[in-house]
Formats: structure tokens, sequence, C-alpha cells
């Protein structure tokens, strides 16, 4: 059996066993979210460096130099000396700047972090609260930006959701390094670009678009928003107000109870597109399908699915 060792106890694992659960079975409340790799919830640091392959490829150079590895993708093949990722030692303190409610339960939160934050427009990051909740958004903002800003929803049953509209300005988070492969790609310079997004999925794609603008890509573009129960955008201001300055962009706004139809009316305006969908699962691979259809290849399409925490 082999033998986890953390820094004030040392627990008995089965061989084979995943390391998160091994974990949270045994009482220690390493938070989790998407258990996928995507979210980086469950990041722990390897204090004697062996990692299984797995545990830390999603991770970037530097987090791997320094022994980070995901416990939701790791699993336990021998003993393992580890310690969790700690938000007050570990993460970058943030102070919240604003706060405001929008419609269709979207909260758009600002912070200003202590020092400037190294991301690209439409990674992730966790936001953690005093109390030790965290959670995976992404960056509404540009990396030129002061502030960073984040679409969040307000799920009726949330944890982090009722904590996060509970807050005042002023309150400080602690936010671990951004990360996800959905970002803007220089190589899409020259590439037209469809942006598919529902709900609060809208957040890494408006940015996207935002920095292909500020980059000069001049291809065609078109923005695709489907919202819950109307086809009135949280958003819908600052995307019209977008559309303005940027003749090339197209912005269509739908109810999500109409995907099917609209997804019928898609068109694509060249087989050399680059596809970003976000949403949710079942969102991503309704949209996916339809993007094969219409002739995408795997590769010109990318996705990032905004996972819930389900027991
Ligand atoms: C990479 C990434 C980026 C993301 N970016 C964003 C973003 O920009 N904006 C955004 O709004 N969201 C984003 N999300 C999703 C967000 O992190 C989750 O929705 C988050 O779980 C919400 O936290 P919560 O504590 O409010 O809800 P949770 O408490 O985690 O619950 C989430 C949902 O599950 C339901 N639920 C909880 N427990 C149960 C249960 N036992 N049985 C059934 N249902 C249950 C709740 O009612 C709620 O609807 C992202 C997710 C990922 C992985
Ligand atoms: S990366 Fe492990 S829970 Fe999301």
């Amino acid at each position: 059996m082999p033998e986890i060792q953390l820094p004030d106890r040392t627990l008995q694992a089965d061989e084979g066993a995943n390391l998160l659960d091994c974990l949270l079975e045994n009482g220690i409340a390493l938070p989790w979210s998407c258990r996928a790799g995507h979210c980086q919830s469950c990041l722990v640091q390897s204090l004697d460096g062996r990692i299984p392959e797995a545990a830390h490829a999603q991770l970037s150079v530097e987090q791997r130099q320094s022994g980070w590895l995901l416990a939701c993708q790791c699993r336990i093949d021998s003993a393992m000396q580890i310690k969790p990722y700690d938000p007050s030692r570990d993460g970058m303190t943030a102070r919240i700047v604003s706060l405001s409610h929008l419609s269709g339960d979207v909260l758009i939160l600002r912070l200003k972090p202590e020092r400037p934050v190294r991301f690209k427009a439409g990674q992730h990051m966790l936001l953690w609260l005093a109390n030790g909740l965290c959670r995976p958004y992404s960056i509404a903002s540009l990396p030129s930006e002061s502030e960073l800003a984040f679409h969040v929803r307000l799920h009726p049953a949330g944890q982090f959701s009722a904590a996060i509209a509970a807050c005042q300005v002023g309150d400080r988070l602690s936010l671990s390094p951004a990360s996800g492969h959905m970002h803007y790609d220089p190589d899409w310079q020259d590439k037209p670009l469809l942006l598919l997004a529902s709900g609060t999925g809208l957040a890494p794609l408006q940015a996207i678009a935002r920095q292909a603008l500020l980059e000069g890509n001049g291809q065609p573009m078109q923005i695709w928003h489907w919202s819950h129960g109307s086809a009135e955008s949280y958003w819908g201001d600052h995307l019209q107000a977008l559309k303005l300055g940027s003749p090339q962009l197209d912005v269509h706004l739908g109810d999500r109870a109409n995907l099917a139809a609209d997804l019928a009316h898609l068109r694509l305006v060249s087989r050399r597109t680059q596809a970003l969908v976000c949403g949710s699962s079942a969102f991503i691979e309704q949209v996916r399908k339809r993007l094969f259809m219409a002739g995408l290849a795997a590769r010109q399409i990318v996705d990032e699915a905004f996972l819930n925490r389900r027991p």
C-alpha cells in the first residue's frame, strides 16, 4: 500500500487509486470542480518529485518545474510526498472594485490584482474566497486592461454563487495563475473567426474577439450568443458597440430554445474558418455536430465546457 505523506499526516492508499478520491475519502478538503484536468482546482505540489506524467501533462512548464500536479488526473503508483495548494501562500490577492448584477442572473465582477497578472485573452483562473471556497471562471478582460473582469452566472443552489453575491466592494479574493487552452492564437490572424457561446460562455469569446480586433485581424468575424429564455443577451449593448467600431464583425443574438433552428441557418464564410465554442457540455456537443456537418475539421474547433461541480 503506497503511503501519501502530507504536511500533517500520512495516508495509506490503494495502488492504482485516484489521488483526489483518496484525499477526499480521508477527509482532506481538497477543492475540485471539473475532475477533467481543466480547472486546476485540485492542484497539489510534489515534494519528492514522484509525479506520474498524466498528472501534470496539462500544466505549464513553470508549474511542472515547481512540482505541481493535478490530483484528479493522478493515479497512485508509488509513495508520494505532497502538499495541497494554499491560496494565501501560493496565490495572488485581488480586491473587488465592482459587482454589477445584469439580467439572466449574471454578476459582472471586477477585480484589481495586487500586481499585473500574466494571461492570454480567453483563459480562466480560480477565484478563491476567504473561506477556502474556489471555482474556475474565465477572464473577460484583456491582458492590456488593468482590472480583471469575470461574468459569473449565479446558480440558484450554487455555493460560490451565493457567497460572491454577498461580497462587497473592497473585499479580497485570492487568484491562482491563469491557465487553459481557450485563448486567442496569433496563428488565427488571417482566419475568419466563428465564436459561438451560450450564457456566460460569452465571457472568454468576447475577450478573444476583442483581442483579435486589437491585433488587427481584418478577417470576417461572427459572434453568436444564445441566452436562456429570450434572445436578449446580458452583454448585448457591449456586443453592439463592438460591432459599430468593427465593420467585419457580425453579431447574432438568439434564444437557447431555438439553438437547433439557428444552427441550421449557420453558414461558414470560408473553409479556413476557426471556430470557438463555449458553454455547457450539451451545448458544445450540439454545436460541434453542426460544425462537422458544415465541413470543419476537429482541429478547427476549440471548445471549453463550463463543467459544474457534481458529487
Ligand atoms: C474552465 C472553466 C471556466 C469557467 N468559466 C465560467 C465563467 O466565466 N462564468 C460562469 O458563470 N461559469 C464558469 N464556469 C462554471 C463555474 O465554475 C461553475 O458553474 C461553478 O460550479 C459554479 O459554482 P457554484 O458554487 O455557484 O455552484 P455549485 O455549488 O458548484 O453548483 C453548480 C450547479 O450544480 C448544481 N448542483 C450542485 N450540487 C448538486 C447536486 N448535489 N446535485 C445536482 N445538482 C447540483 C447547482 O444547483 C448549480 O446549478 C467555468 C467552468 C470551467 C471548468
Ligand atoms: S483539474 Fe482537477 S478538478 Fe478540475
